[in-house]
């Protein structure tokens, strides 16, 4: 079991395990500076009772902080659309905890009932984000090319999922 909290002022070191670390963000453009991780964890706490979007800690059974999992809005091809991401600290992973937190955090975004639709961008190449994308219901529209951060060019996936399907 799982369970999502809303972000705390106290997850700094979560964040810097998460987006500060070379292997988690292989398929998301590299670790972010000390700067950027302090910025990042600013906009999280924002995010939390903004209603444009939540940021979640993803937490283990005993207690254990064990990623993340957060959906925001993005413009896409002319409209708002929610767009959701998912991290878990290696330690947790391959157990079916993504899964289970993003299925959790995309019922939040179903009762938030801002956006119809809820899209995710994993890189063509992060297999695992993909099979989750496939697990939980959501189409593949095709790929798509991005730059995260500036400069750094990805090919990704646009997966959506119709929240009121
Ligand atoms: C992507 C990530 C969140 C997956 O976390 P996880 O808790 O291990 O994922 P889960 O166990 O819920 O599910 C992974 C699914 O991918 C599948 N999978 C794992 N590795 C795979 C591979 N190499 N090829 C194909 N499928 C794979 C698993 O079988 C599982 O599917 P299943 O439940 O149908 O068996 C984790 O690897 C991560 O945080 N990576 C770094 C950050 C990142 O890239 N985030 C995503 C940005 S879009």
């Amino acid at each position: 079991m799982v369970s999502l909290e809303p972000w705390g002022d106290g997850d700094l070191p979560l964040v810097q395990q998460l987006m500060g670390d070379p292997a988690m963000t292989e398929h998301l453009g590299g670790p972010e500076s000390p700067e950027k991780l302090v910025e990042r964890q600013h906009r999280y706490e924002q995010l939390a009772g903004s209603g444009e979007g939540r940021m979640l800690k993803i937490v283990e059974e005993n207690g254990e902080a064990a990623g993340s999992v957060g959906y925001w809005e993005k413009e896409w091809r002319g409209g708002q659309v929610w767009e959701i991401g998912w991290m878990v600290l290696p330690a947790f992973q391959g157990r079916g905890i993504a899964g289970r937190a993003t299925e959790q955090a995309i019922a939040l975004a179903q009762a938030d009932g801002r956006h119809r639709f809820l899209h995710a961008f994993p890189s063509v190449e992060n297999a695992p984000s993909n099979a989750i994308c496939r697990k939980l219901g959501f189409s593949l529209l095709g790929a798509c090319d991005f730059e995260f951060p500036p400069g750094h060019p990805m090919r990704c996936n646009d997966w959506q999922l119709d929240l009121e399907a």
